[in-house]
């Protein structure tokens, strides 16, 4: 299958697109109406190669939280990683000890947080979180996920994702998205499948919100409901903050925003701005429960990638990133709303941090917003992915913005969405 997006007065962008589409395969993308092209990248401001300035609020995707080109981060990075070793395949450097360490220590708020199994994506970090789980308990077949959820495509990641699974052990539990039901509903659901399944259920993963659904973020009852649950029935709490680790939500990890200590606590993403790390934080007893080989690969846990991880930490604890961001966020929150009360085809705004979804009233609405707000307004414009669940665009700039940053973002799209009505 082949596909070449153009865009008009984007000669050298044209051309290198259509270099990509003849040499590698559309499945390794997401689709996007924009298909930007990238020439150079700077704290939240992304150059296109035919000279556009773009304001990404995107942060990759929910990434580079410490922005593009970080000059602490990129020092910090340089420093650790140094003379070390490109691989530590079969071999032991201190940064990889470290960096556990230091993730572990990170973890103030759960007395669950003991050991670390590094990963070199979420997707395979999720699976060896469920090994895990699975490798503790090897007599309970059955895995319990929240619904709508998104943990990858691979291997048990893809099995728990969505609403159905080619998993036979797979059972999906209901997750507050537009109605949120009483908490005896849930627990109901739960206590239901204690009955079906005696002694039987390994582990629950859950999203702290759904993400890739479209921003779902449920009330902090939801969580604290499903860890005691958990821990009555000692079935192993899997929290997926690929998507929410480092600072998104206003605080360093979700668990803390929601006010759970989850089992095994999975982190992607943001966790090393941009080095291909992930890791499971959690029990000694889950993850010990591994034996040697049983979760290791050739990429996890590289000292580059730790070296990664070492100064992205330092970077959250030097410039209180976590605290900027919870002073920003209501700026862009305000301002969401704002341009909600001003367009209609805008019907929700959802959110918390620095995430947000903010749902279009149908698909062709929600890619026009998309183009429109790279189209801008001269030569400045707003990156967005493609929509999610057909007509949600997430608002995710890196958690360094500043607060005339996001004004002048919003008014970008004040301008550019007020051409989205007159064209369709
Ligand atoms: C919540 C969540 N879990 C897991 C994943 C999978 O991570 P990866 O794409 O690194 O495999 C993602 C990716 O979007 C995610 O958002």
């Amino acid at each position: 299958m082949q596909h070449s997006i153009t865009h008009d007065g984007e000669p050298k962008a044209n051309e290198l697109r259509k270099r990509l589409s003849a040499v590698s395969g559309i499945g390794q993308r997401t689709y996007t109406p924009t298909q930007i092209v990238v020439e150079k990248a700077k704290g939240c401001r992304l150059w296109t190669i035919d000279g556009r300035e773009l304001l990404d609020f995107t942060s990759g995707v929910l990434v580079a939280n410490l922005g593009h080109g970080h000059e602490g981060f990129e020092g910090q990075y340089l420093k650790y990683a140094g003379s070390l070793p490109r691989t530590s395949y079969n071999m032991v450097t201190e940064i990889e000890v470290a960096a556990g360490e230091r993730l572990v220590a990170s973890m103030k708020s759960n007395s669950r947080a003991e050991k670390v199994l590094w990963a070199a994506s979420g997707s395979e970090g999720i699976q060896k979180a469920m090994w895990a789980a699975m490798h503790k308990h090897p007599d309970r077949p059955i895995l319990l996920a929240t619904r709508f959820g998104f943990h990858g495509k691979k291997g048990l990641a893809g099995d728990v994702t969505g609403d159905t699974s080619p998993n036979p052990n797979v059972r999906f539990i209901s997750f507050p998205m537009e109605e949120v039901r009483t908490p005896e509903f849930y627990e109901a659901e739960l206590d239901a499948l204690a009955r079906e399944f005696p002694d039987k259920i390994a582990l629950l993963i859950t999203e702290p919100y759904l993400g890739a659904k479209g921003s779902f973020h449920p009330p902090k009852w939801y969580h604290q409901l499903l860890q005691k649950w958990c821990n009555r029935h000692d079935v192993a709490f899997i929290f997926d903050e690929v998507q929410s680790c480092h600072g998104r939500t206003g605080n360093l990890y979700a668990h803390e925003s929601y006010e759970v200590e989850p089992d095994l606590v999975v982190l992607g993403k943001g966790l090393a701005n941009g080095e291909p790390a992930a890791a499971v934080v959690g029990r000694a007893d889950m993850i010990d429960s591994l034996n040697y080989g049983e979760a290791s690969d050739t990429f996890s846990g590289n000292p580059r990638a730790c070296a990664a991880v070492c100064a992205t930490l330092d970077i959250f604890e030097r410039e209180r990133i976590v605290e900027h961001c919870r002073k920003v966020a209501p700026v862009l929150r305000q301002g969401l709303e704002a341009l909600k009360d001003e367009f209609d085809f805008i019907t929700a705004v959802r959110g918390e941090g620095l995430v947000f979804g903010v749902e279009m009233e149908d698909p062709e609405a929600a890619n026009r917003c998309v183009l429109e707000a790279y189209r801008g307004t001269g030569s400045k414009g707003v990156h967005f992915l493609g929509p999610l669940a057909q007509k949600v665009l997430r608002v995710s700039p890196p958690l360094i913005i500043s607060e005339s940053e996001i004004e002048q973002g919003l008014e970008t799209l004040r301008s550019a969405w007020s051409r989205v009505g007159s064209i369709r």
